[in-house]
């Protein structure tokens, strides 16, 4: 018999990050388990979408009624379910989002989105943030820049980057230092226009930049983003598919800017660990794409059962007062990571909002010099100590750990592992 390591290197393809090298036996609440026995405190929500941890038991009950009763459909036929979270969805969205298509995954519904904001305009040119994540299928990886791009020919045309407004390393500066985000926007729409060919269709952003560095949009920024993207006759999509469904204190997180996006789409959180996506946009949008031959018929469009998983997901956020505890628990987590950074010299920025935040390692402060390696050994540290965490390298950056616990944890789980950080980042820098 081979041993699970050695199977892993000859039949499994590697796909990205480095192999956690832990066998995960079974998952629990805010926990994962090894095959020893080991708990590990699951400081990512799986991958960023278990935002009621893991086998929660009203989803457990959903999923048994819905693989028993109502599972998979012929993709043009409809159910109650479906039509349920459609209409629950809309409810829980700013006019006029009403229109809603229940998908699968994050690039799928960021697909869907592109492809409904090209058939709307006529045009194709999709704008999106240098250090973006919308997915890994054709027209999302190709507004996708924080990773992933080199190697595999020409993208979909038509991509253009806008510089991320990065408030702790942008070089658009005040001068009292502070971040000029607005130049800044000025002049990625100068560039943008500069490139176009005059086919500008949809700007594609994150509230919340997560892969690229949990890079929050400073206050004000979405409102001149959507102004600018009106001037153009572009509609404005927003991908929520970490920030959605309560994560940053609001249900939404562009709740925040008072800014309602021609298209929304949710995934990772909605589907709360489980494979559910949905794409939210205007009636006027839906009837002119309808009118114009509309086609996104995938094998799981209108799963009953992805829908049913929704609606728990929404009727426990609601039950439970998750919102609510995602901003305390929010603010807890902000107060100690700035404890944190009063104490570790190597913690240069504390950034994020609700149970979605990040510090970013540098050697020095007053320079930000990335800290290479150490974000790794840190991580290292912690999962000795049992604690997951992710950390994310990019270019000119340092190591940023991303924090995205369930909104279900409890306060004593939270204060542990940030504990456990605390002790790995002082064992990593003695
Ligand atoms: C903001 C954002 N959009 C889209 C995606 C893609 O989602 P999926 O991996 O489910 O296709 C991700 C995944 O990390 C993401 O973070």
């Amino acid at each position: 018999m081979t041993s699970f390591w050695q199977d892993v290197e000859r039949h499994v393809v590697r796909y990205g990050a480095r192999f956690t090298p832990r066998i995960i036996e079974r998952a629990e609440g805010s926990y994962v388990f090894d095959e020893d026995g080991n708990a590990i405190l699951d400081f990512t929500s799986g991958q960023m979408s278990a935002v009621l941890g893991h086998g929660h038991p009203d989803v457990v009950a959903t999923v048994t009624r819905g693989i028993r009763d109502l599972d998979h459909l012929y993709s043009g036929m409809l159910s109650r379910p479906v039509v349920d979270i459609s209409r629950r969805l809309a409810e829980s969205l700013p006019d006029p989002l009403r229109k809603v298509m229940l998908l699968s995954t994050g690039a799928e519904s960021n697909e869907a989105a592109l492809k409904l904001a090209k058939l709307y305009t006529g045009r194709y040119e999709i704008v999106s943030f240098d250090r973006s994540w919308h997915g890994m299928t054709a027209a999302a990886s190709a507004a996708t820049y924080s990773a992933g791009r080199k190697g595999y020919g020409p993208p979909v045309p038509g991509n253009l980057t806008l510089p991320t407004p990065n408030a702790y390393r942008s070089p658009f500066r005040h001068t009292d230092g502070t971040h000029d985000w607005r130049t800044e926007l000025d002049a990625g729409f100068a560039l943008v226009d500069a490139q176009s060919t005059g086919s500008l269709a949809a700007c594609l952003v994150e509230p919340i930049l997560s892969s690229g560095g949990i890079i929050e949009l400073p206050l004000g920024y979405l409102a001149a983003l959507k102004q600018k993207c009106e001037e153009r006759g572009m509609l404005l999509i927003l991908d929520e598919a970490q920030t959605g469904l309560g994560r940053t204190g609001d249900l939404y997180a562009f709740e925040r800017d008072d800014v309602v996006p021609d298209i929304l789409t949710l995934s990772k959180t909605l589907g709360a660990g489980l494979p559910v996506a949905a794409v939210v946009t205007t009636p006027e949008i839906e009837q002119v794409c309808h009118d114009r031959r509309f086609l996104f018929f995938t094998t799981h469009v209108s799963d009953p059962l992805a829908a049913m998983v929704a609606g728990t997901v929404l009727d426990v956020i609601q039950r439970e007062d998750l919102v609510r505890r995602a901003q305390s628990l929010g603010q807890l987590m902000t107060a100690r990571l700035l404890e944190l950074q009063d104490r570790h010299a190597v913690i240069g920025d504390v950034r994020g909002r609700g149970l979605l935040q990040g510090i970013e390692l540098v050697t020095d402060r007053e320079t930000k010099q990335p800290a290479e390696g150490l974000g790794h050994a840190v991580t290292h540290a912690c999962l000795r100590r049992g604690l997951h965490l992710n950390i994310v390298q990019l270019p000119g950056m340092g190591g940023i750990f991303r924090m995205a616990p369930p909104l279900t944890i409890d306060e004593h789980d939270l204060e542990l592992g940030l504990k456990i950080l605390d002790e790995a980042i002082l064992e990593c820098t003695r």
